[in-house]
């Protein structure tokens, strides 16, 4: 069964990692999917992808263009509209990390990673919920951290963006219940990606490993499934909740 048959969803960040697993796992249900990435690098990566999502029969389109500026994010979701008629879904998934213990963090690293892990949230989630309200449906992802429910010493940037993702998402939920609009958040543990490749390596990933009891990183695909599940109507009854996808490392 396809649970996002010609659904349109927006993701920002999707040219590989999480983002990309995500866009893949909607299009294999059917959804037709606008996707961001922001450095000229990752341009090929983007159309190749682009073709994959294709081959799965729905439209599919990139957009080099960053989350984290309010003007480009307000034109992106223009652009969207025009050409795919509507948003019914927005997954907020760009993020990166610049980790540095407080002592040495300066004011630019801090800025950058809550520039780009919160307000690309609030940029993007301020846009799509205007057709959303008109159609008086949809429904909001938003990707936070198991670091910013725990915190983590050398994080506090990226804690605190991925926190006040939080409190953005339960805020979100009861603002716009009433138009069915849902926002929820998904909260990662340790999963593969370029974003923890560092994390394999040696001594280093046996002391996480032996922290998480299912005893394994998660993959991209697993998040990318908890994503659906809040993306489509599988969870009709659930807002301004937080899902942890980390193998049980909370508990
Ligand atoms: P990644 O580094 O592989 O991918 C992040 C993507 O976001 C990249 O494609 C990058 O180009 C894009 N991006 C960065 N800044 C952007 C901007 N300003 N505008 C548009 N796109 C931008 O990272 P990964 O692991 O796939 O992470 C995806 C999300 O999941 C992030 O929000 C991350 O914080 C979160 N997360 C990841 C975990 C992990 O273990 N990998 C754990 C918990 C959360």
């Amino acid at each position: 069964m396809k649970l996002l048959e010609n659904k349109v969803v927006i993701i920002t960040g999707a040219a590989r990692g999480i983002g990309e697993g995500i866009a893949l796992k909607l299009a294999e249900h059917g959804a037709h999917i606008a996707f961001s990435y922001v450095s000229d690098s990752s341009a090929d990566k983007a159309l190749a992808l682009e073709e994959k999502l294709k081959g799965f029969g729905v439209n599919a389109k990139s957009w080099k263009t960053n989350a984290a500026n309010f003007e480009s994010a307000e034109s992106f979701v223009n652009d969207v509209v025009k050409e795919f008629g509507t948003v019914d879904v927005c997954v907020n998934n760009a993020g990166i990390s610049k980790d540095n213990l407080l002592l040495r963090m300066t004011p630019a690293q801090w800025d950058e990673v809550i520039e780009v892990n919160l307000k690309s949230v609030y940029n993007m989630t301020k846009q799509v919920i205007r057709p959303m309200m008109k159609a008086r449906k949809g429904s909001i992802v938003n990707m936070s951290s198991i670091i910013g429910i725990r915190g983590n010493a050398g994080q506090s940037s990226y804690a605190a963006s991925k926190a006040g993702i939080i409190g953005f998402t339960k805020s979100i939920a009861h603002e716009l219940g009433s138009r069915n609009v849902r926002c929820n958040a998904i909260a990662p543990g340790f999963i593969e990606t370029d974003m923890t490749h560092y994390l394999k390596e040696g001594e280093a990933s046996k002391a996480f490993l032996e922290k998480i009891p299912l005893g394994r990183f998660g993959t991209a695909e697993e998040v990318a499934n908890t994503t659906l599940f809040l993306a489509s109507d599988m969870s009709s009854y659930i807002t301004g909740q937080v899902i942890s996808a980390c193998g049980g490392l909370n508990i």
